[in-house]
């Protein structure tokens, strides 16, 4: 784990272990590269912006999808922070550095906010830095580690995070990447087990439904690409939340759950459903 800290906490490691050329496949797209270019960032290859234009030309609202899911990651941040108090975040699948991020957002609010980021893309590796710029008074860390790695994702946070004190899990854009095979709700309910009543999860999951070119956009993800996408349906997302008790206005299409500032988003047919829920 690499760290940033203010006063009184755990004090700088460094900065993070470059990933060796082998790990760098520029021939095959990457999500979080081809997330890059959706959201009109520059840390993508060809390969990436070839798989992203696929998607999109099965569903135009593809960058609008993104663009909203940035903007729901901000608002639903902020109302954590500011409206329930929270200080510890748990942000798995971080994807690269861009406008509003998690610890920005929630250090606006909370200074002494900690966010541990976990990503398994060695780019985000190379970008870590960015996201370890913390307000002094609170902490940044990330940890290269793979989502279904929940004991090393846990143990690690632990070194920053109060596992006493209640902390919100951020699992965005990051869940339709892990089949049915490998259990993804077994994984959420593991992240969730050890944390104190209290707590939020924090969703946004692609899904089949809501636009008429997201079943074949999905389809066309898979395409010489590192991942594929296994969107699910509403009733499917609903089950991640299980024993939790949703926050209004409940699951929703991206772009409805209190979107603040969106105005230059279109929030028809974005492909995305969204949600946060507080651990009893
Ligand atoms: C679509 S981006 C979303 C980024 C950010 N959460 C957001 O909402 O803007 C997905 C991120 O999840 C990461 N990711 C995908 N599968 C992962 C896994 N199994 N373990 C850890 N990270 C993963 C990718 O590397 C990428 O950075």
């Amino acid at each position: 784990m690499t760290e940033n800290s203010g006063p009184g906490g755990p004090g700088p490691q460094g900065p993070p272990p470059l990933p060796s050329r082998r790990d760098f496949d520029t021939t095959v797209a990457h999500p979080a590269r081809v997330w890059d270019y959706w959201l009109g960032g520059k840390d993508n290859f060809a390969a990436d912006r070839e798989a992203a234009e696929r998607v999109v030309a099965a569903m135009p609202s593809m960058d609008a999808t993104a663009r909203a899911g940035r903007a729901f990651l901000a608002a639903a941040v902020h109302y954590l922070a500011a409206g329930m108090g929270i200080r510890q975040f748990l942000d798995i699948g971080t994807g690269l550095p861009t406008a509003n991020n998690t610890h920005e957002v929630a250090q606006q609010v909370g200074p002494d906010s900690r966010i541990v980021y976990v990503d398994n893309d060695p780019i985000v590796l190379t970008h870590a830095r960015a996201l370890l710029t913390s307000d002094a008074r609170g902490a940044t860390a990330y940890v290269d580690a793979d989502l279904r790695d929940t004991g090393k994702i846990l143990a690690e946070a632990r070194n920053l995070l109060d596992f006493s004190q209640p902390i919100a899990l951020m699992l965005l854009h990051i869940l339709h990447f892990i089949p049915d095979t490998d259990d993804p709700y077994g994984l959420v309910a593991k992240l969730m087990e050890p944390l104190a009543s209290g707590s939020y999860l924090v969703l946004a999951h692609a899904t089949v439904e809501l636009t008429p070119g997201a079943p074949e956009a999905a389809q066309r993800y898979g395409e010489n690409n590192k991942a594929t996408m296994s969107a699910r349906s509403r009733s499917e997302v609903a089950r991640f939340f299980d024993g939790l008790d949703l926050v209004e206005p409940g699951i929703t299409p991206v772009g409805v759950w209190r979107p603040g500032p969106m105005e230059d988003i279109p929030t028809q047919g974005l492909a995305t459903y969204t949600a946060v829920a507080r651990k009893p």
